[in-house]
């Protein structure tokens, strides 16, 4: 798959490098074929703190539930601009607003193997949120196995990288998640905490990079490694 500029970039059938003359956009994939594992709430947490890094960045939904682009039309002018791109049908994968530095994918929980590879084709890295859940773990699994297939995966061309999410630290599921990931020979590249504070902001378009205050500090944290694995 290529990356299109879309009818206002005018830019036709190009690869991303190729928009505005020059401009290299890197791309970040939130999936994993489970629902409800965190995929919208870590491709938007993720948008926003690039956005708040003075990035240009496209948040494009492949997900029929639009979830990501409702919480765009949620978010207020006075907050970092975040492009959204509508994604859920196949013919519009690919298409990208011109000059962005950066695209986050939030997929669709069934991903189709058709779908998954276009939607991986163009992916610097895969950030796979799991839950601490035998269910999660199972299709966490499935779902590492299914993209193994995918060519650019195997050669090493894109970074696969778990999350695990809402993590409560005293709970015997989040010790057995602890196992799973030691057993899957891949360790998560953060914890996320298990926080109220995530539906709370989202309701009103905004994900913890958005607010300055304190209270955020400790949930920013846990996102950074993340953030540094995309070279931000
Ligand atoms: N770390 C967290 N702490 C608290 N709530 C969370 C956390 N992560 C996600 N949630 C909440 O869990 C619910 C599911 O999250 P989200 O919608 O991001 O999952 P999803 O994988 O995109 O689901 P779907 O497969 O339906 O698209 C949402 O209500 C979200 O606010
Ligand atoms: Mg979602």
């Amino acid at each position: 798959m290529q990356l299109r500029v879309d009818a206002r970039g005018q830019g036709g059938d190009k690869a991303p490098e190729a928009q505005g003359g020059g401009w290299s956009m890197q791309t970040v994939l939130v999936a994993n074929r489970k629902g409800g594992c965190g995929k919208t709430m870590t491709a938007v947490t993720l948008a926003s703190a690039l956005a708040g890094d003075g990035h240009r960045v496209a948040l494009a939904d492949a997900d029929p539930q639009k979830s990501a682009l409702r919480w765009l039309k949620r978010r207020s002018g006075e907050d970092p601009e975040i492009v959204g791109v509508d994604w859920t049908r196949s013919g519009k994968i690919g298409d990208v607003p011109k000059r962005c530095d950066w695209l986050v994918i939030d997929a669709p929980g069934a991903l189709r193997d058709d779908r998954a590879e276009a939607l991986i084709a163009e992916a610097k890295a895969v950030i796979s949120p799991v839950l601490p859940s035998v269910f999660d773990e199972d299709s966490t699994k499935r779902f590492l196995r299914d993209i193994e297939d995918i060519k650019r995966v195997r050669k090493g061309k894109v970074g696969v990288h778990l999350v695990a999410n809402r993590v409560r630290p005293q709970l015997k599921a989040t010790a057995r998640l602890q196992a799973f990931f030691g057993g899957l020979g891949q360790q998560p590249l953060a914890w996320i905490g298990d926080r109220a504070a995530y539906s709370d902001l989202a309701e009103v378009g905004l994900a913890v990079f958005d607010r300055p205050q304190k209270q955020f500090e400790p949930m920013r944290a846990q996102w950074r490694p993340v953030l540094e694995v995309l070279g931000s």
